[in-house]
């Protein structure tokens, strides 16, 4: 089985994805979780690239970067994870790349799908959670008001906020439309009601504990 988490930056995916490994752990799975763009050297390696904010990136070159690095983590991470019979956890995937890249930054959604099925050999993920929370909530907590983070705003994170908004609305788009299992949780909710919303809908598809 293999699980996405999405969102915009600071929606609070991370916390919840270690709560959901923990918790598929303790029912006997063997639970790989990663992020992206990373999981393997060489998608590291584009990561310090696409992060780095003295580097300007062209739209294009940023969608074929952020591709290129999940073609490699699949090809060398997800598939042989999940032909192993792990559950995969990967905070971001492809619809990543179709809120940020194309409702983001205005590259054609259609083109971004073509790409991608190409990289990934068409491996799409049986249950996505999408978290979702006002702009302004996520702001302070990802940092991109440099006077209100720890540390300093990355190169996605420095794209200001109008780009969060048309990614955060990118998102909606992409669960309204599609026909995959996406499930939205308010990401400003409480904390352990996230964990329960998670939990609750992970129990109704896996069932043996
Ligand atoms: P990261 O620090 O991992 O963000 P977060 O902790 O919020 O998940 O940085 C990844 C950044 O790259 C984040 O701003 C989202 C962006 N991104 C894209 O724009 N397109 C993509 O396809 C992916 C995977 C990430």
């Amino acid at each position: 089985m293999f699980i996405t988490f999405e969102g915009i930056d600071g929606s609070g995916k991370s916390t919840q994805i270690q709560f959901l490994k923990t918790l598929l752990e303790d029912k006997g799975h063997k639970v790989t979780v990663l992020r992206e763009p990373g999981g393997n050297i060489v998608s590291e390696k584009i990561r310090t690239l696409l992060l780095d904010s003295q580097e300007q990136i062209e739209p294009r070159s940023e969608l074929l970067l952020f591709t290129a690095a999940r073609a490699q983590l699949v090809s060398k991470v997800i598939r042989p994870a999940l032909e192993s019979g792990d559950i995969v956890i990967c905070d971001r995937y492809i619809d990543s790349s179709v809120a940020y890249q194309g409702y983001g930054r205005g590259l054609s959604i259609k083109d971004i799908e073509q790409i991608n099925a190409f990289a990934t050999n068409d491996l799409i993920p049986d249950i996505t959670f999408i978290f979702d929370l006002p702009v302004e909530d996520a702001a302070i907590r990802a940092g991109f008001r440099s006077t209100d983070s720890k540390s300093a705003p990355d190169r996605m994170e420095q794209s200001g906020e109008e780009f969060f908004k048309k990614t955060r609305e990118g998102y909606l788009r992409i669960a309204e439309s599609s026909e995959r299992k996406i499930f939205i949780i308010k990401a400003n909710d409480d904390v352990e009601d996230i964990r329960e919303q998670v939990k609750n809908i992970i129990d109704s598809f896996i069932t043996n504990t």
